[in-house]
């Protein structure tokens, strides 16, 4: 199985740049300053199929296509490193392992898009992640890779990382914004988007630090080498799916995207832990509706995924075994989105309480009927949000409704938990 990303990182220590440079690191930078136009960076992105990392799998060279060339003033690029998804962890493993190849896919992309600042918003908490990327930013100064003329080109870029004060809500990408520009970390209202109006009201593209990690590797192998490490031709390049829960490993693993889910426990997973047997999943992220064993050969790529009535997120795989409750789990995941709602709209912050709530009374066993149909309604409700956290928090009760409706009836109807929980 082709490497990408955590190639040349198996000793889990951070690569030096050294390192990085003597493993062909920014030779793809320095071919496409030499060779290549900024439109033809970008075209090879777009020929690459690849999609955002960040969750809502949206193709990154399109993205990049929505911001205006010909405006005057500045453009601008942010890597989002928030990072906050319960059950996410692949861009810290990353950050921890490799920031310079998250340097070099950003000045390809600054020099794709026209940008010369670009800034990486980093998840408060990520403190080594942090140190690593400023320490990576100053080793591509002094080499020639970052600032005025790089490389003797007429290309130029600085990069800056900031620190998040620490709030779920920071990871979408225009409360990303405004916390940048130093406000309330609200969501924005969209259109217009960041490409057309973000940071300080300027052209602006927001991506994840996977996605981004990702350039290099399509430029120095080309689009269609890059595309076919997927596991089918449908699915472009590999995945970091970080695994955590009731599996025997539990670890980041760069896998082929459109691997089936059954594949990722069996295989690098090493199965269930000894006694355990598979129940449910949340695929990516704890916004992601549960899948089961009946969706142990759905492979794991956005369409796919979503057939199958979920979403592949993040790659944040959380793996429950047969002693789970799941009106339980759900109801701890749900807390974490009340606690993170930023409060801006009612929906979200009085709507959320309101499941929590309810799906609290079902599991100390008040529950009734007239619950389960509450949640349904909420499930409806909440896509009425202002932004997609509320549509995400409900991403695991839908799947409650719909996976283990006969748990939530057992609460309702037996008045008590059939975990014993
Ligand atoms: C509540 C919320 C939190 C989010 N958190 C993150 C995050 O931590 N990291 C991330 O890359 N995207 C996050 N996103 C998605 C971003 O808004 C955005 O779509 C993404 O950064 C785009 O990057 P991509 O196109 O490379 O996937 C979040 C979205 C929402 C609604």
């Amino acid at each position: 199985m082709e490497q990408i990303l955590l190639k040349h990182t198996h000793t889990g220590q951070c690569l030096s740049f050294d390192e990085y440079r003597s493993v062909g690191g920014f030779d793809a930078l320095a071919t496409a300053l030499r060779e290549m136009t900024p439109v033809e960076v970008q075209q090879q992105v777009i020929d690459s199929g690849l999609r955002g990392r960040g969750g809502a799998g949206f193709p990154t060279g399109k993205k990049w296509s929505f911001v205006p060339r010909d405006l005057p003033g500045p453009r601008y690029l942010i890597c989002n490193s928030d990072e906050m998804e319960p059950g996410t962890y692949k861009d810290r493993v990353l950050l921890e392992r490799n920031p310079h190849i998250l340097v070099e896919g950003m000045a390809l992309a600054c020099y794709a898009l026209g940008v010369h600042h670009a800034f990486i918003f980093v998840r408060h908490g990520y403190e080594q992640a942090a140190i690593n990327l400023r320490a990576a930013i100053a080793a591509a100064h002094r080499s020639g890779f970052l600032g005025d003329n790089i490389l003797g080109s007429d290309f130029s870029l600085e990069l800056d990382v900031h620190q998040s004060a620490g709030r779920y809500i920071c990871g979408e990408e225009t409360a990303l914004i405004n916390a940048l520009e130093g406000k309330r970390a609200n969501p924005r209202v969209k259109p217009p988007f960041p490409a057309i109006k973000g940071l300080w009201e300027q052209p602006t593209v927001v991506n994840n630090v996977e996605t981004l990690a990702n350039i290099p590797a399509i430029i120095t192998g080309g689009p269609l080498w890059w595309k076919g490490t997927a596991a089918t031709p449908e699915a472009a390049g590999t995945k970091l799916f970080c695994v955590s829960g009731h599996v025997a490993n539990t670890e980041c693993f760069e896998l082929p995207l459109g691997i089936t889910l059954g594949e990722i426990i069996d295989g690098p997973c090493g199965g269930m832990r000894p006694g355990s047997s598979f129940k449910a999943c949340i695929p990516g992220g704890a916004s992601t509706p549960y899948m089961t064993g009946a969706h142990r050969d759905v492979p794991m790529d956005f369409d796919p995924v979503a057939k199958a009535g979920s979403r592949l997120g993040t790659g944040g795989i959380i793996v429950f075994d047969h002693t789970t409750c799941m009106v339980a789990a759900t109801l701890n995941l749900t807390r974490f989105y009340v606690r993170e709602s930023c409060g801006w709209c009612t929906p979200c912050r009085e709507g959320l309480p309101f499941v929590a709530h309810t799906l609290e009374r079902i599991e100390t066993g008040r529950g009734t009927d007239r619950d389960i149909e509450i949640l349904r309604e909420h499930v409806k409700m909440l896509n009425y949000a202002f932004c997609a956290l509320a549509p995400g928090a409900m991403g695991p009760v839908e799947g409650l409704l719909r996976l283990f409706g006969d748990e939530l009836e057992a609460h309702v109807s037996g008045k008590k938990c059939p975990f014993g929980k």
